[in-house]
């Protein structure tokens, strides 16, 4: 039986999301001590939120920290400062997936495939050969379709050029320009460490989609329950020929590894007319509610819910068992319990 607090973001709109007590409840019928613990607005809090829990392991369901979606990271970070152990992704697998261009560069370097791109910066433009429109403008380091919706879709220069514009003045810093990859949704979850075993692959099913609309998970058909977009579109077990469904696989776990990521993650493809997969990006700790695509995946492969929370666990337990012992004498920055000295 392990103590286990299942961290999220209170300072976060979505305040606590099903996903918290779904992982609670799994953690509870494996035999853990497993409590619910919010993380406050103010980062001393936070802290102090922690210290007062005292758990063995940090189940870590956090998409943000003290409400700002940019620093999902820094709380990883934090923790291994802290010297505290935590599920799911470090600092390093979940920063290198947050800046898309980043990502790109690292997995040419494994030659996987992603969509042509060029990248508009205050002080630069980087970019990969000539781009065909139609295009697909988003921000670069932004999660949870943030910036997306059906103008993202351009189909000309000047439409480029404004939203370009809009995006980097609504949302700050650069914006990523890919070519637009019309064909079907699919994402890969992987699970583990030594041997990271890819999941059935998912796909999202647009049939009931508006017609007229470009068919893309935007905020509206991912959170907006009473929109066409979110009532037209489900996650399903993709149908593929074997050897399609291999390469899937082989190209998220090679991924997965490329961009440094532990214990479970999610990558998603687009496949254009002619079957040609591309990563659109990677998700390192993928929304783990019971209905989405990373349990469903694990479903199809014969895996409950509780088992793969379960997965995850003792991966997490498992590294805490090898870190090195000189690692775990080290004192923390801050030791848990005590007050920081005043000073003299
Ligand atoms: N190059 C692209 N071609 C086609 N669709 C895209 C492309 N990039 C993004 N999309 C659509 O937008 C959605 C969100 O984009 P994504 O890059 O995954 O951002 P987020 O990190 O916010 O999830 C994708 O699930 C997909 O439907
Ligand atoms: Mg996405």
């Amino acid at each position: 039986m392990t103590r286990v607090a299942v961290v999220y973001d209170a300072a976060a709109p979505y305040t606590p999301d099903i996903v918290v007590e779904q992982v609670v409840a799994a953690l509870r019928t494996g035999g853990h001590d497993a409590h619910p613990v919010g993380l406050p607005l103010e980062l001393r809090d936070v802290i102090a939120t922690l210290s007062e829990f005292r758990p063995e392991m940090v189940f870590n369901l956090t998409e943000s920290l003290c409400g700002r979606y940019e620093c999902d990271f820094h709380f990883a970070a934090l923790l291994d400062l802290l010297g505290w152990p935590f599920t799911g992704n470090d600092m390093v697998g979940l920063m290198l997936a947050q800046d898309k261009v980043l990502t790109k560069k690292l997995l040419a370097f494994d030659h996987l495939p992603f969509p042509r791109f060029a990248a508009f910066y205050d002080e630069a433009l980087e970019f990969v050969g000539d781009l065909r429109f139609p295009l697909f403008v988003k921000p670069i380091r932004l999660d949870a379709s943030i910036g997306i919706d059906a103008s993202s879709v351009v189909r000309k220069s000047l439409d480029l050029l404004e939203k370009v514009r809009q995006v980097r003045m609504e949302y700050g810093g650069a914006a990523l320009v890919e070519e637009f990859i019309e064909g079907r949704e699919i994402s890969v979850a992987v699970v583990g460490n030594e041997s990271p075993l890819a999941l059935p692959p998912i796909e999202v099913d647009f049939t009931g989609f508006p017609k007229r609309r470009p068919r893309i998970m935007d905020q509206r058909a991912k959170f907006d329950e009473t929109s066409a977009e979110y009532r037209g579109t489900k996650a399903v077990v993709a149908k593929l020929e074997d050897p399609l469904r291999d390469e899937l696989q082989r190209m998220a776990t090679t991924a997965y590894r490329c961009l440094r990521m532990r214990d479970y993650g999610r990558i998603d493809f687009r496949l254009d007319k002619q079957g040609k997969p591309f990563i659109l990006e990677a998700n390192p700790n993928p929304y783990l509610a019971k209905d989405a695509e990373l349990s469903l995946a694990a479903n199809a492969a014969g895996i409950p819910f509780a088992e793969l929370v379960e997965r995850i666990l003792r991966c997490a337990l498992d590294r805490e068992r090898r870190r090195p012992a000189v690692r775990k004498s080290e004192t923390p920055l801050l030791p848990f319990g005590d007050e920081p000295k005043p000073a003299l």
